[in-house]
């Protein structure tokens, strides 16, 4: 999506091999009107796959999966990150491990908010590991519910995530592909 690589071109800093440092428009500050724009484009993207939800993980995934969700007219359901197992058969839970952050939680999910009949399309702002992703495959199984597609901002390619994704078979769809990064510079998929 040419907007959002102009913009990560403009104001992405690479702060090394692995990480790209975007919050003056995505983890931080948020540039409504380029997420309004990219909700869009994943409603266009995804409109003929019969989805029923959208799914994302807080916090910084709620923007673009807000817009998302609002162009193809469905509700969002935020999966939470408890930093516990919840006792009780009221949610679905998965542990999901983060090698970005060394941090590990547990993907929450409401039973009530998820059922068979749904096709959910899960939205990101980074596939890096795809640990997130992975986390949000296991609670769909875990729901019986089916997955419609993935969305992701910005894809970091040269890491694990989407080959794992793609192994599974599933619609991923990145807005901006990067190949590599090294301080200072960053090169995208063409
Ligand atoms: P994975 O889900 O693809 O495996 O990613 P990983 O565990 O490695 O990443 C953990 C967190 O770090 C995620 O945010 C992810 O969005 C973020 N992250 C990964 N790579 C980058 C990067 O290059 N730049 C930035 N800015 N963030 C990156 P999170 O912990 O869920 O945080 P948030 O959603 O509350 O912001």
């Amino acid at each position: 999506m040419k907007e959002l690589i102009d913009k990560i071109r403009a104001e992405g800093i690479a702060l090394n091999e692995e990480v790209l440092k975007v919050d003056s428009f995505i983890n931080h500050q948020v540039d409504t009107v380029l997420m309004d724009r990219i909700g869009e484009t994943f409603a266009e993207h995804f409109k003929n796959h019969g989805i029923t939800k959208v799914l994302t993980v807080e916090s910084s995934g709620i923007a673009p999966a807000v817009f998302a969700a609002k162009h193809m007219g469905l509700d969002l359901v935020v999966l939470k990150k408890s930093t516990s197992k919840i006792l009780g058969g009221e949610v679905y839970q998965s542990t999901v491990s983060s090698f970005t952050k060394g941090t590990r939680y547990e993907l929450t999910l409401a039973k009530k908010f998820i059922s068979p009949e749904d096709r959910v399309l899960f939205i990101d702002d980074f596939l890096a590991n795809g640990q997130a992703a992975m986390g949000f495959v296991q609670l769909m199984e875990k729901a019986g519910a089916k997955i419609g597609g993935i969305g992701i901002l910005i894809e970091k390619s040269f890491q694990s995530g989407r080959k794992m994704l793609d192994d599974l078979g599933l619609d991923v769809y990145s807005l901006a592909r990067i190949r590599k990064m090294n301080e200072g510079m960053i090169t995208f998929e063409s």
